[in-house]
């Protein structure tokens, strides 16, 4: 983990000033994927992994933000920011300024220095973290009044839109309003959520394949297609569905007729998550751990059958897991193709768990793995403050979708 007061050094001998630290968190999601972007259901945590933006602000309308990750500096004035060329890291905190700058926040110039241990690539939102974490920054900075909701939305947006990666709200939400020791279940269509508790003795445990996901690669745009096309098509008979979240899947079996195979493979995952999710949170309430073990075994054979997310890696990395001593369940997490497992583990069996997964993992696929265990952290905040409450919507009620 980054310490604080080395950024704070790191800054002061680039910048040649004081600089305040904001820090925003990456995820694991314990259910309730690829579902946030079809109005659906979604339970991640935030872990223990951060981006960090140190910042100071300007007298100019400059930009000149420093990555210690990847050791380059880019520049930019506030009134035209445009993209880097595609996939460099720079798009993500300049495509958050332009959203600010666009949505009518009057952002001052700014030094940042960034540094983040979320790892790149490996499904835990790294984007969502250097997004969130840049934007705090900017209008804590520049004294603009804001909301947690608004800043996650203007962070999707900027995703969307500079980045062009077509992601949901899941990631860039729980990076603004994780709560330590607690998952969050979220309707992406309401935005009511509850917190429920992380069952003391367990933990959360990721494995990461080492098997690198492309997220703005054009499957994940490409299974969103796949849904709205699913949608299109079943509004022909259930006009007053707006998203896979409207749909049964009494209806889907009865309309399948309507819909190319591959459509409703990926329907059928979407709609039987979506009551997956909510049927883990109320098994979370209950304290029904098995419950919630079977509920994240078939989520990843949703995924990795009727989505087609999965790899072989990740295949194995659960497979492995489940066998283990101690386990309360295990799944992909994230938006596929590689990247990380999520493992609610027994604490006492948690070091087990650790060696046994790594090596068996190696052997099988010939790849070293890393495997951390993380508690459920607090979202975006600025070092040193305490966090506090969220402004938290709660009104959202289990087994009420509307
Ligand atoms: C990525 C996206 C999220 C979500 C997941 C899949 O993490 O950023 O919005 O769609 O994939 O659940």
């Amino acid at each position: 983990m980054k310490n604080p007061r080395q950024l704070l050094q790191d800054f002061q001998a680039r910048f040649g000033s004081v600089a305040t630290i904001y820090r925003a968190p990456g995820r694991v999601n314990l259910i309730g994927e690829h579902t946030d972007y079809n109005d659906g259901f979604v339970m991640p945590a935030a872990i223990e992994f951060y981006c960090w933006v140190a910042a100071a602000s300007r007298d100019d309308k400059k930009l000149v933000i420093h990555s210690e990750n990847f050791n380059e500096t880019v520049e930019a004035r506030l009134d035209s920011i445009n993209p880097t060329n595609a996939k460099h890291w720079s798009n993500y905190p300049l495509g958050v300024a332009d959203t600010l700058q666009n949505s009518g926040k009057r952002l001052r110039g700014m030094n940042l220095l960034i540094s983040g241990d979320v790892p790149l690539g490996a499904g835990l939102s790294s984007s969502a973290a250097i997004e969130v974490a840049t934007g705090f920054a900017l209008l804590r900075q520049s004294g603009v009044e804001f909301n947690r909701g608004e800043l996650a939305q203007l962070c999707q947006k900027a995703e969307n839109e500079f980045v062009g990666a077509r992601v949901g709200i899941m990631d860039q939400f729980i990076s603004c309003f994780g709560q330590a020791s607690h998952a969050l279940l979220l309707d992406c269509r309401s935005f009511y959520c509850e917190l429920h508790t992380l069952p003391p003795g367990i933990q959360l445990v990721i494995c990461n394949t080492k098997v690198k996901h492309e997220i703005a690669s054009g499957e994940y745009n490409r299974r969103r297609a796949e849904c709205e096309e699913g949608v299109r098509a079943l509004r022909m008979v259930l006009p007053e569905i707006r998203a896979l979240r409207d749909v049964s899947i009494s209806q889907l079996e009865k309309h399948c007729a309507l819909l190319d195979p591959k459509v409703y493979s990926r329907c059928r995952h979407v709609i039987t998550e979506n009551d997956r999710t909510q049927k883990a949170a109320r098994a979370l309430y209950d304290n029904d751990l098995r419950a919630l073990g079977r509920l994240m075994r078939d989520s990843h054979r949703s995924l990795r059958d009727d989505y087609e997310v999965s790899c072989k890696e990740l295949d194995e990395m659960v497979e492995i897991a489940g066998a283990q001593r101690g386990v309360i369940g295990a799944r992909m997490t994230g938006g596929g193709f590689g990247g990380c497992t999520i493992n609610l583990v027994e604490a006492e069996a948690t070091e087990d768990f650790r060696k046994n997964v790594a090596s068996e993992y190696q052997v099988r696929t010939g790849l070293t793995p890393e495997i951390y265990v993380s508690p459920a952290a607090d979202g975006v905040q600025q070092e040193g403050e305490t966090s506090k409450a969220r402004g938290l919507t709660k009104e959202y009620r289990l087994g009420n979708q509307s």
